[in-house]
C-alpha cells in the first residue's frame, strides 16, 4: 500500500471515551491546522474556520455545551446521562477542534460548495491526525448544530457549524474497519 493509500484505509473513528488523557503538542495541532488550509475550495473562499479547545479553555466549552444541552432540551427528554456525557466526553481528548464553515458576505458561491469545502478541509485534519497516530472523532453530537451553539461560539447567521473533531490518544485496538455498501453498487461505468 502507498503511504496515503494506508492512512486513508486505516483512519477510524476513535469515540474520546476511548481517549487516554495524553496531550498532544500544540505544533502537532497546528500542522494539522496547515494541512485543512490546503483543502480545495471553489472562489478561492476558504470558508474553513477553527476554534481550537485544550486543558482549561475544553473543560470549560465542555460545562458550556452541556448547560446548553440543559437549558434548551425540554424537560421530559433531558437525560443527566447525556448532560454528564458531553462534560466528560472531552476528559479523556487532548484538544476539541469546532468547525465552521464562514459564508462570504456575497453569498456568490453556492451553500454546498462551501460546507463541501469545510468538509474536505475536516477530512485532511483527520487524515493528517492517523498519519500522527493521533486518535481523532468528527461529532456532531449534542449541541452542535443547535443556534445556541452558533452564539456561543459567536458565528454570525449565515455561517453553519461543521462538527466538534476531538483529538486525543487512545491505548486501545482501533475500531473494526466496516462499509456496508459495496463500491460496486455506489459506482456507475459508461465506457
Ligand atoms: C458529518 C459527520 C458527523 C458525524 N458525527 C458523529 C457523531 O456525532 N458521533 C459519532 O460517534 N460519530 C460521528 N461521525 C463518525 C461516523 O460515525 C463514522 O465516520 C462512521 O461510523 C464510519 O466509521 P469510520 O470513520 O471509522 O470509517 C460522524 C461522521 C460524519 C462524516
Amino acid at each position: 500500500m502507498s503511504t496515503l493509500e494506508k492512512i486513508i484505509r486505516e483512519r477510524r473513528s476513535v469515540k474520546p471515551s476511548l481517549m487516554n488523557g495524553k496531550k498532544i503538542i500544540p505544533s502537532i495541532i497546528q500542522q494539522l491546522l496547515a494541512l485543512a488550509d490546503w483543502a480545495p475550495t471553489h472562489g478561492r473562499t476558504e470558508p474553513w474556520r477553527f476554534i481550537v479547545f485544550s486543558g482549561n479553555g475544553l473543560a470549560q466549552f465542555s460545562q458550556q455545551h452541556a448547560d446548553l444541552y440543559k437549558n434548551h432540551t425540554p424537560e421530559e427528554s433531558f437525560t443527566n446521562a447525556k448532560y454528564q456525557n458531553i462534560i466528560h466526553n472531552a476528559e479523556k481528548a487532548s484538544h476539541l477542534i469546532a468547525v465552521y464553515m464562514k459564508r462570504q458576505a456575497s453569498q456568490k458561491i453556492p451553500l454546498i460548495e462551501e460546507i463541501a469545502a469545510t468538509a474536505a478541509a475536516i477530512e485532511h485534519i483527520l487524515l493528517g491526525a492517523q498519519e500522527q497516530g493521533i486518535a481523532a472523532l468528527w461529532s456532531t453530537g449534542g449541541m452542535t448544530y443547535h443556534n445556541s451553539m452558533k452564539q456561543l461560539l459567536g458565528l454570525e447567521e449565515h455561517d453553519q457549524m461543521m462538527g466538534l473533531i476531538y483529538l486525543g490518544y487512545s491505548d486501545e485496538p482501533s475500531p473494526p474497519a466496516k462499509r456496508n455498501i459495496a463500491l460496486s453498487e455506489k459506482t456507475v461505468w459508461k465506457d
